[in-house]
């Protein structure tokens, strides 16, 4: 595997990890009868979780996080066993801490982050969002140590990466996104790259590490006028909508590069983006399936980012 580290991934790069290359291993590796390329989170993320695994030998701290998880949002519960499942796969270690929303208050929410901030044993700290109603996530997640957000939420965090700095936690989605497209060998530099969706989450800092690393960037929302002509102009697109099947041909210019990192339930219980895909493959050049994309980067990020809070000095 050869050492691209780019400059978003200079922190892991210097605790061992490397971007895999994938651009020579998948070459072949297409959406059935088309020539779009399938890009394989789930693969990648698996090869990111081994290399947890490798360097975990070679450092005396096993990394730990902490997991918050405050009322019964179903798919909350989902991704919160996601995540311990490829922890406990890497060889980490978490421990979740789950409220009942009739026992949640704001007060108790944050005594319990400052319990964790105080124990050098507890590397990473994630709140799982969205807080049931009623609670001010922004005054929760506030109460996290910077140096222990592994979500990279905090102003300090998304902060520094405002300015173009990677020396905090970067946050997790758009994180797997980059690590995703330097794995393909997709250079993001003097590219068009159009974001649509604006969240704290993913939009923001999404436009931001795509800016940071050379792109032109231009970002949507519910609010853009003729959504189409702006995405149009995508040579990379990356859709964080929260929209259901958005995203269609008339979209998306030929031979681009498309992220989705929508996710939702059919009703036969199957999952979808907010991409229309039979409509982009054979159009798209590249393209992330769902499930089995954008999903499992996340959670290989988080790995990624805990173990950069525990074995960093
Ligand atoms: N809810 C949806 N995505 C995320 C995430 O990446 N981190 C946290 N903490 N909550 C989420």
């Amino acid at each position: 595997m050869k050492n691209r580290s780019p400059d978003f991934f200079s922190k892991p790069a210097r605790i061992g990890f490397q971007i895999p290359d994938f651009e020579k291993l998948d070459k072949d590796i297409l959406f059935p009868g088309s020539s779009t390329r399938k890009l394989r989170g789930k693969e990648l993320a698996n090869e990111l979780i081994l290399q947890c695994a490798t360097l975990s030998k070679k450092h005396p701290l096993r990394p730990h996080l902490a997991v918050v998880l405050a009322g019964e949002d179903p798919a909350s519960h989902v991704y919160v066993a996601n995540k311990e499942k490829a922890f406990a796969k890497a060889g980490f270690s978490t421990e979740t801490f789950r409220i009942p929303s009739a026992e949640v208050t704001q007060s108790r929410l944050i005594q319990l982050i400052e319990t964790l901030n105080a124990k050098p044993d507890v590397h990473g700290i994630l709140v799982q969002l969205p807080l049931p109603s009623g609670i001010s996530s922004s005054n929760v997640l506030s109460a996290i140590s910077p140096s222990k957000d592994v979500d990279g939420f905090l102003k300090e965090n998304m902060g520094a990466l405002a300015l173009g700095e990677f020396s905090g936690a970067l946050p997790c989605t758009p994180f797997g996104v980059m690590v995703l497209l330097a794995s393909y060998g997709i250079s993001v530099e003097g590219k068009n790259a159009v974001v649509v969706g604006r969240s704290n989450i993913v939009g923001k800092p999404a436009a931001l590490l795509l800016l940071s690393c050379g792109a032109t960037v231009t970002v949507c929302h519910s609010r853009t006028v003729d959504l189409p002509s702006v995405t149009k102009t995508a040579d990379i697109l990356v859709v964080a909508a929260g929209k259901k099947g958005l995203i269609g041909k008339e979209h998306v210019k030929a031979g681009a590069v498309v992220i989705d990192v929508g996710v939702h339930r059919n009703p036969d219980n199957t999952l979808c983006g907010d991409c229309r895909v039979e409509e982009l493959i054979g159009h798209a050049s590249a393209l992330t399936p769902v499930p089995g994309g954008v999903g499992p980067m996340t959670i290989a990020m988080l790995l990624v980012n805990t173990a950069s809070a525990a074995w960093s000095e």
